[in-house]
């Protein structure tokens, strides 16, 4: 058994850990992981504790991936619901579809039993207000009717949020599976779709090789397929370690469009892992448990 995820993960991923090794499925297990970092205000880029698109309104992006089956079940900019990765288990489980988005994820979401509220914090509206307001300068009393497009480079800033949760795990039956959920960037243009909820930019499982997920820039992973490109590496018998550089040299070939960060997680059926830190600021630290650990450890991404 193994589980990963990136820092953002500490909220429930010990729980995740003890479904794990009651023999859970390692979705059920992530799940119920990723529902407490959705709860937890303080992380930042997640459910309640996450940022609001440019107008002022969450949008949630989640996903699973059951790697021995390839079931995915998405949702993309859902509204007013949480938590949004236990809906995208429901889509995977209960409708022919891999993905809802916007109204229709929040009807569906509705329609399985999880209560529509206001997920807004009145501290996240004040901060969202205060960097608009800045940005739209005189025209701010006429807002929400002015151009959104200008204000785009808001979001550009390496200081605004666009991190994620992303868990990989390979259960107690061998079962390689993905998880992942986010607000995605801070003050996105409304609708925007980050990689989190998009099979094979930003997650892909499959209990045969291994699986990856992606946090930072989902433009850029949706761009160069990069969890999918790494799992298919392994397919074609790379090992994950050159699976991972050949993602990372991907990425580093595009040359136009928004460039910046992203951290790639990786697990291989062999039980190994690898966290790469493509231009991301800063020391990036992942948590990994495997059964020889007392306890699950917080550790350094290695640089691309
Ligand atoms: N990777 C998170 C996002 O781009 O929304």
């Amino acid at each position: 058994m193994i589980l990963l995820a990136n820092s953002e993960a500490w909220p429930g991923f010990a729980d995740s850990v003890a479904l794990l090794k009651q023999g859970a499925h390692g979705l059920d297990a992530m799940v119920a992981g990723i529902g407490k970092v959705e709860r937890e205000t303080s992380v930042r880029s997640v459910g309640y504790g996450g940022w609001p698109n440019m107008l002022g309104r969450m949008e949630f992006d989640a996903a699973v991936m059951d790697g021995t089956t390839r079931d995915v079940g998405a949702v993309g900019a859902l509204p007013d619901i949480l938590p949004a990765c236990a809906v995208a288990q429901q889509v995977m489980q209960r409708l022919p579809h891999v993905m809802l988005t916007g109204e229709g994820a929040k009807r569906f979401a509705i329609e399985t039993g999880f209560s529509p509220e206001e997920t807004l914090l009145d501290d996240s509206k004040r901060i969202w207000w205060e960097r608009l307001e800045k940005e739209l300068g005189a025209d701010a009393a006429r807002f929400p009717d002015v151009p959104l497009i200008p204000l785009s480079t808001t979001i550009t800033d390496p200081e605004r949020v666009r991190d994620t949760t992303v868990f990989l795990c390979r259960d107690s039956q061998r079962g390689i599976h993905s998880a992942t959920s986010t607000s995605g960037w801070a003050w996105k243009y409304p609708g925007r779709l980050g990689d989190s909820p998009i099979a094979g930019a930003g997650f892909y499982a499959d209990s045969r090789y291994g699986a990856a997920a992606c946090t930072h820039t989902g433009e850029m992973t949706v761009r160069c397929s990069t969890s999918r490109s790494i799992v298919l590496a392994m397919k074609l018998g790379h090992s994950l370690e050159d699976a991972v550089a050949l993602a990372v040299e991907e990425l580093s070939e595009l040359s136009t469009g928004f460039l910046a960060g992203v951290v790639i997680h990786a697990i291989d059926a062999h039980g190994d892992h690898r966290v790469v830190n493509f231009r991301c600021q800063g020391d990036i630290k992942y948590w990994l448990w495997e059964p020889s650990m007392s306890q699950p450890e917080l550790r350094t991404a290695l640089r691309a």
